[in-house]
């Protein structure tokens, strides 16, 4: 794979943020640099084998959420993940007793398993063994006050999943999210690939925490004239990005932070375990929120109940290539994520007036900025009058893992975490 390598970044005490990098090739030759055309000059680019990608791939565990999605959707997503990697799909699709999903799904996946040799887990986000497992661990925001099982919602599934990655971090260093609702599984693929390409790009993770995050390239909309427009920017994105720039870098009118919402993203397990999460789609952009919190403002600063980060933290953002074909979601799911978004941003900074160090204008006009475009735009619930307040969950590495594990691996229950694959039996004692 080759890549254009970054010139800047910009440093809030222990969080650094390159600017966009891109995807050139996909294809893998040998390790190395160079220089390439970009259209307006050259760029310094660098490449990475197989072998290099591969030796992090094996190293990676890839959280699929899935809700949704038909199975050939689904598999069509999983068969691209790259052979190496771990997978684990965590389903918070329907089960009903004459048409339950779950099991199609894991079936399916045994079947793609058997042949392909690839390791695969399954989980159902309402698997009242992996509540109780939440439960022992003292992770309690998770469950739902009413039937005690994990809350409903995409950013919950993904805790999910770290909470059963955790488990591999003996041999698995990393953690990825590539959502199922794709119908191209080759940029599946492709985001894989980016993924070890940046870690690879990384100093090792005993010195430094880093986070990948990508954008695509594209997304195709079918117009009423029958052309597709290749649009480079979601109507999500757009919004969100345009606030996170306003905060990180307010006297430019560039747009430094690209991947505000990016759903395909990976970590560092470590700092997955770190990381305070928001709920439902506010996870992506609160990543930001957080690490520039605790690794930034809460430094020096009494009565702030924040942990500070222990190491430095480095956020990669890559461009892909390929187009990402995904079922759109109308403009009542847009408003809901935006807001979600932004009230993630508009809550969490409530206690701060600057970015020391930096232009910044000062986050209240900022937040007050926020809140009038909010409101302006259909983003205030009623009857507060505020914007959304997503939940915020502890850091998973807060709670007590080894009785998560513990409860999850008391006994034997298939359809709690079926195991699919070759390899990975053994775990969870399954
Ligand atoms: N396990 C689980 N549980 N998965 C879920 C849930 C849930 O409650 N809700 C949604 N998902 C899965 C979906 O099945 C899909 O694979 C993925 O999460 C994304 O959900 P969508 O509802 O399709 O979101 P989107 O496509 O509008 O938004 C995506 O892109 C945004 C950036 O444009 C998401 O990844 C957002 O998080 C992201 O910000
Ligand atoms: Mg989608």
């Amino acid at each position: 794979m080759k890549v254009t390598r970054p010139n800047q970044s910009r440093s809030f005490g222990l969080l650094h943020i390159t600017e966009e990098i891109q995807v050139l090739d996909s294809q893998c030759g040998l390790n190395g640099t160079g220089v390439v055309e970009n259209g307006s000059g050259k760029e310094e680019a660098v490449y990475f084998s197989n072998e290099t990608l591969e030796e992090v791939l094996a190293q990676t565990v890839i959280v699929v959420p899935c809700k949704d999605e038909t199975l050939e959707v689904i598999r069509g997503v999983v068969s691209k993940i790259p052979a190496p990697c771990l997978v684990i799909l965590v389903s918070n699709s329907e089960r009903g007793v004459d048409d339950d999903q779950y099991l199609q799904q894991v079936e399916m996946l045994k079947t793609f398993g058997a042949s392909s040799g690839q390791q695969i887990l399954a989980i159902h986000q309402k698997d009242p063994r992996a509540a109780r497992a939440f439960q022992a661990s003292g992770m309690t925001e998770l469950l739902d006050s009413k039937d005690g099982t994990i809350r409903n919602g995409k950013g919950e599934g993904m805790l999910l999943g770290i909470a059963v990655a955790s488990a591999f971090r003996d041999t698995h260093r990393y953690i990825g999210f590539v959502d199922a609702d794709n119908f191209d599984g080759d940029s599946a693929n492709e985001y894989c690939k980016a993924f070890a390409a940046g870690f690879a790009m990384c100093p090792s993770p005993d010195v430094e925490h880093s986070m990948v995050r990508l954008r695509w390239a594209s997304k195709p909309k079918l117009r009423e004239d029958g052309h597709y427009e290749f649009v480079t920017e979601g109507r999500c994105s757009r919004i969100v990005n345009s606030w996170l720039n306003k905060l990180f870098t307010p006297t430019e009118s560039n747009s430094f932070v690209s991947t505000g919402n990016a759903g395909e993203h990976a970590l560092t397990i470590d700092l997955a375990l770190k990381l305070r999460m928001a709920a439902g789609y506010a996870i992506e952009p609160y990543h930001f929120i957080d690490l520039l919190e605790r690794g930034h403002l809460a430094v020096n600063r009494n009565g702030v109940s924040a942990q500070l980060l222990d190491k430095p933290v480095r956020i990669l953002q890559i461009r892909t290539r390929s187009p990402h074909y995904h079922q759109s979601g109308g403009p009542e799911h847009i408003r809901k994520m935006w807001a979600a978004g932004l009230g993630a941003i508009y809550h969490n900074l409530a206690q701060y007036e600057t970015i020391p160090g930096s232009a910044s204008g000062g986050i209240s006009q900022l937040r007050q900025d926020i809140h009038k475009f909010a409101a302006e735009n259909g983003g205030i619930q009623h009857p507060t009058g505020e914007l959304p307040r997503p939940r915020i969950y502890p850091a998973l590495g807060d709670a007590n893992m080894a009785k998560f594990r513990d409860v999850m691996e008391a006994g034997s229950v298939p359809t709690t975490l079926a195991v699919v694959g070759l390899g990975a039996k053994g775990q969870f004692g399954v």
